[in-house]
């Protein structure tokens, strides 16, 4: 099981943004849901072997987090409209029932916590029921190349920044929690393609 882990700096926990100007309206959430897309569907279907957080820190109900599970999911479209739209919806559910970081599962493979980073590691201390590896993507100088690098591939999670990367405070937690950096190449992609350059490195590495 591969695990994404998309930390939103800005992305808004609330359900108050416009379809029609999700950039403008949304603290950038249309990063997040390219890489829900990148990550999840595959030209005719869902990866099933793969699940996304995605981490959100922006406006007054932050941080939430929103849980997507590819091994359960149903009805996921590629298009970002559709994604936004069924993410306004959970984002403006009642969720005053979810008690501590708990996830809560609202449709069949998505679920919500009502925290950020915390979250997601309890989760998957919990979840996962067995180690995982954490790994950052980093175009930074010293990350490790990936072509160069093992790889678990029972249990990798991989840590990505939205569009203003990594802040300090994740920085230092992920290095806290071992994480190793990776590198996908010289050039700074956005978060969506180093999902899929990172998904092509798993596929030719029979990571599933
Ligand atoms: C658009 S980039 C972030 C750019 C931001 N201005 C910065 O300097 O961190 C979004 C995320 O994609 C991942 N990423 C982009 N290019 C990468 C590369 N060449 N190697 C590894 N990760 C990369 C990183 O996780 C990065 O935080």
């Amino acid at each position: 099981m591969r695990r994404f882990v998309v930390l939103g700096r800005t992305a808004t926990a609330g359900a108050d943004f416009s379809l029609d100007d999700l950039p403008g309206s949304s603290g950038r959430l249309d990063v997040l849901l390219r890489c829900v897309r990148a990550a999840l569907l595959l030209s005719h279907g869902l990866r099933r072997d793969t699940a996304i957080y995605l981490v959100l820190q922006g406006g007054p109900l932050a941080p939430r987090t929103i849980r997507i599970d590819g091994r359960t999911a149903e009805y996921l479209r590629p298009d970002e409209r559709s994604l936004a739209g069924a993410v306004r919806n959970l984002l403006g559910r009642d969720h005053s029932a979810l008690r501590g970081l708990a996830f809560g599962e609202s449709t069949r493979g998505v679920a919500i916590a009502l925290g950020g980073l915390d979250a997601v590691l309890a989760d998957l201390a919990e979840g996962a029921g067995t180690a995982f590896t954490p790994y950052m993507l980093d175009e930074g100088p010293g990350a490790r190349d990936v072509r160069e690098a093992p790889i678990d591939l029972e249990h990798p999670v991989f840590f990505v920044g939205d569009h203003l990367g990594f802040d300090d405070d994740a920085r230092a937690r992920l290095e806290a929690l071992g994480a190793q950096r990776l590198s996908l190449g010289p050039v700074s992609v956005h978060a969506d393609d180093a999902i899929v350059l990172l998904a092509n490195e798993l596929d030719r590495r029979g990571c599933g």
